[in-house]
């Protein structure tokens, strides 16, 4: 079975679809989320372009399957400006702020064991292959611009090229959110064409709502605990914040490196 990226055609929600021999299944957001929790997974392979022990796998629960990543803590590689062992937690960090904004940029993504222990579980997206992603990183792309304005609340600092991925439907999703929710300012990114511009209005209300959601006691902020830490969450609200009263999308910093080597 595959996993393509779809719509719903009822809400609107942009969801996985699981295809099976010979019929189609339409997950929703809820049924993706408990087959990548409670499915079993199985390792197919590693994926070799990927920095850490990153496994593609298929997972399947109750007749439903689909494939899967698996990025178990133990593969992770260490990292001088991030603590150890809390890559996956971050992954799955920035699903919850993406789903909180309703722009679905992260594919659904677990927090679970697995064959080699706790780590992020999502789902497989296929992509469009004949999509140009050079020229898809450079253009002006609405969903790509929300993405832009994500990376800068979650504090990216890998948005590379291939960590974009184009559905045949339109959409795109982004992935590898390992290095995300930096006290300090990282962003790194391909996305600048916004650089100093104006936030078009439809982000302004999801900002607004995250602000809220970020407070302390607040749902988000809830869902965050254990995945961040407490002053990870009060420097994303501020964030949050800082997009608000500025009104722009931020400048690359002079201090640190604003474009991911290598790019794609
Ligand atoms: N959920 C996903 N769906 C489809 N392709 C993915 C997904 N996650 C990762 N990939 C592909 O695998 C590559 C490596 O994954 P990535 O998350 O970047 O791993 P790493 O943290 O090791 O760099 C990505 O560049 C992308 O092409
Ligand atoms: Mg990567």
């Amino acid at each position: 079975m595959t996993v393509l990226p779809g719509e719903s055609q009822d809400d609107g929600l942009r969801v996985p679809i699981a295809r099976g021999m010979d019929d189609r299944v339409i997950l929703r957001m809820d049924e993706a989320l408990r087959l990548l929790r409670d499915g079993d997974i199985e390792v197919v392979g590693r994926i070799v372009q990927a920095s850490n022990a990153t496994l593609f796998c298929s997972i399947e629960v109750d007749g439903i399957s689909a494939s899967c990543v698996y990025k178990p803590i133990a593969g992770e590689r260490p990292l001088w400006d991030f603590p150890e062992g809390t890559l996956a937690g971050r992954e799955v960090a920035a699903f919850l702020v993406s789903e909180a904004t309703g722009w679905h940029i992260v594919p659904p993504t677990v927090y679970r064991d697995g064959p080699f222990g706790p780590g992020m579980c999502q789902l497989w997206i296929d992509v469009d292959e004949t999509a140009d992603i050079l020229a898809l990183a450079r253009s002006q792309d609405p969903g790509l611009r929300r993405m832009a304005v994500f990376d800068a609340v979650v504090n990216n600092a890998d948005r590379k090229g291939g960590h974009l991925l184009p559905t045949c439907g339109g959409h795109v999703y982004g992935v590898d959110h390992g290095v995300c929710f930096s006290v300090d300012d990282k962003l790194r990114t391909v996305l600048w064409q916004w650089r100093g511009r104006r936030l078009p209005d439809d982000v302004v209300p999801p900002l607004r709502q995250l602000d809220e959601d970020l407070a302390d006691g607040g749902r988000l902020a809830e869902a965050l605990d254990g995945l961040l830490t407490g002053e990870e969450v009060a420097v994303t609200r501020e964030r949050v914040s800082r997009l608000l009263r500025t009104g722009v999308f931020p400048d690359p910093p002079d201090d640190w490196p604003a474009v991911p080597w290598p790019p794609i």
